[in-house]
């Protein structure tokens, strides 16, 4: 069982990963104690689309959504017991917590086992990733294009998170993630609408990017 994100609640930190890849920390607003316990999912979803009508800055509306999910992780615990072992093959797991047709939001948790990198790729929509178990290690990428190779990127940083660290990212934020340890990195993911578009897996080497 990895390390929970309630079992470390005291040196939680929040962070921004900007589109041109630049990791920084975030200052979050405290918010006043959910007048209701536990906080349920339902009123999560429920707070999450009223700020996404009433804000339409997308950084705006990370600022307001992590302490809403730190406070939905720690009060609905069970979430953070509803990720799948990832088996060896592919060494990843993904469970979808919610979908609804007509609000395209993604919502679910991903497991990954140490020995396995993802690939480079931005989001295409902006996105809020809570570690729950094991470490993350994060590399930061930035566009930087020549006459020849318009899809270059160059590395510009890198972040270890730890449980209860929660990193937002903005939709051509470009990065990739490497569990680190000897348990399974465990996260929490939520992204708005996905361009599907301007969502691309790069290719370092050859300076190519493609949609995926
Ligand atoms: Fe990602």
């Amino acid at each position: 069982m990895p390390e929970m994100l309630m079992d470390n609640p005291v040196d939680c930190h929040d962070w921004l990963v900007v589109n041109d890849g630049t990791c920084q920390p975030c200052e979050v607003p405290a918010i006043p104690d959910s007048p209701v316990e536990p906080y349920r999912l339902y009123r999560f979803l429920t707070d999450l689309e009223d700020i996404l009508h009433a804000t339409p800055d997308d950084t705006q509306r990370l600022v307001q959504i992590y302490p809403l999910v730190r406070r939905l992780l720690t009060s609905s615990y069970w979430l953070q017991l509803e990720f799948v072992n990832p088996p060896a093959k592919p060494g990843w797991s993904v469970r979808s917590l919610y979908k609804e047709h007509d609000f395209l939001l993604t919502l679910q948790m991903v497991a990954w086992l140490p020995g396995n990198v993802s690939p480079i790729h931005n989001h295409g929509a902006w996105g809020v990733v809570a570690l729950i178990g094991g470490q993350e290690k994060n590399q930061f990428w930035q566009r930087s294009p020549t006459p020849q190779h318009p899809d270059r990127i160059r590395l510009i940083g890198e972040k270890i998170f730890h449980p209860g660290d929660i990193v937002g990212f903005l939709p051509d934020a470009i990065h990739n993630v490497e569990p680190l340890g000897d348990q399974p990195a465990v996260t929490f993911n939520l992204y708005g609408v996905t361009d599907f578009s301007k969502r691309f897996e790069f290719d370092p080497i050859h300076h190519q990017a493609r949609k995926f």
